[in-house]
């Protein structure tokens, strides 16, 4: 397993995020326990990005409950019909909250979040196992590049799982 993270020296997030899936791939190659390997991959997200928070929220108990994160304390719990995670994983697509203030039944864990993007995490039956949540301190700070690279990672994940 590698143990250092080579980050690029730049604000090129397409090129962060390509230096970085293969590593991530690496960093969870030949480990078995699901936690473990989320924990290293929110805690490598934080560390590549600097983001506010990163964290996963699994389906569990017919809810979506928090799982490995980097970032401030966090709300335990969300129902499916509840905020950005719960809308993602209904609509088991990618969301981006340019203005978290601005979305309906947004969870606001952290006055400090500002903007945020789930992603539905896929097992290998298609179904939604859980959503991989970043929050950002700055407003609209998502774009596509972020979903496209998180998704990979998202992906990396499914291999798991
Ligand atoms: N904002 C999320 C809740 C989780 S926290 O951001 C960590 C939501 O609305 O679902």
């Amino acid at each position: 397993m590698a143990e250092n993270l080579f980050v690029p020296n730049t604000f090129d997030r397409k090129k962060i995020y390509d230096e970085l899936a293969p590593q991530i791939a690496a960093l969870v190659e030949g480990e078995t326990d699901l936690v473990a390997n989320l924990a290293n991959i929110a805690a490598a997200l934080k560390e590549a990005f600097g983001f506010f928070w990163v964290g996963f929220y699994v389906v569990k108990e017919n809810q979506l409950v928090l799982s490995a994160f980097q970032g401030s304390i966090a709300c335990t719990r969300i129902n499916f019909d509840q905020g950005v995670c719960g809308h993602c994983f209904t609509t088991q697509k990618t969301i981006i909250v340019p203005n978290v203030e601005e979305f309906p039944g947004h969870i606001a864990c952290s006055s400090a979040s500002k903007s945020e993007i789930v992603l539905p995490v896929f097992d290998k039956n298609g179904s939604v196992a859980m959503v991989l949540d970043v929050d950002s301190d700055a407003l609209d700070d998502f774009s596509e590049t972020d979903a496209q690279g998180l998704s990979k990672i998202a992906e990396i994940i499914t291999r798991l799982i």
